[in-house]
């Protein structure tokens, strides 16, 4: 599963991976602006990421509990999803992300 990391320098990093989640891949790849700092138990926001558009359907919309950490965020859109919710799997295969700042 590949997927394209849109850095807050706007560079493109295409990272690889096929388990865990998609905040833990950023870190391994050392993705600036994704820090993980909560290890990925959806509290803390320092995996914040920008989903396109395009690749919204795929990714899916956030839970209840993910939205509620998401509101304190002052750089939510209608797009943003905390990372380390989402499972590195082929439904995902492709995606491009934008990390928020
Ligand atoms: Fe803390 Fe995702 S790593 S909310």
């Amino acid at each position: 599963t590949k997927i394209t990391f849109i850095t807050q320098d706007n560079e493109s990093i295409i990272v690889e991976g096929n388990s865990g989640n998609v905040m833990e891949l950023a870190v391994q790849n050392k993705i600036k602006g994704i820090e993980g700092n909560c290890g990925g138990v959806c509290s803390c926001a320092t995996c914040h990421v920008h989903v396109q558009p395009e690749d919204w359907d795929r990714v899916g919309a956030p839970s209840t509990l993910e939205s509620d950490m998401l509101e304190f965020d002052d750089h939510v859109s209608e797009y943003s999803r905390l990372c380390c919710q989402i499972n590195v799997d082929d439904t995902i295969d492709g995606i491009v992300l934008k990390v928020a700042n």
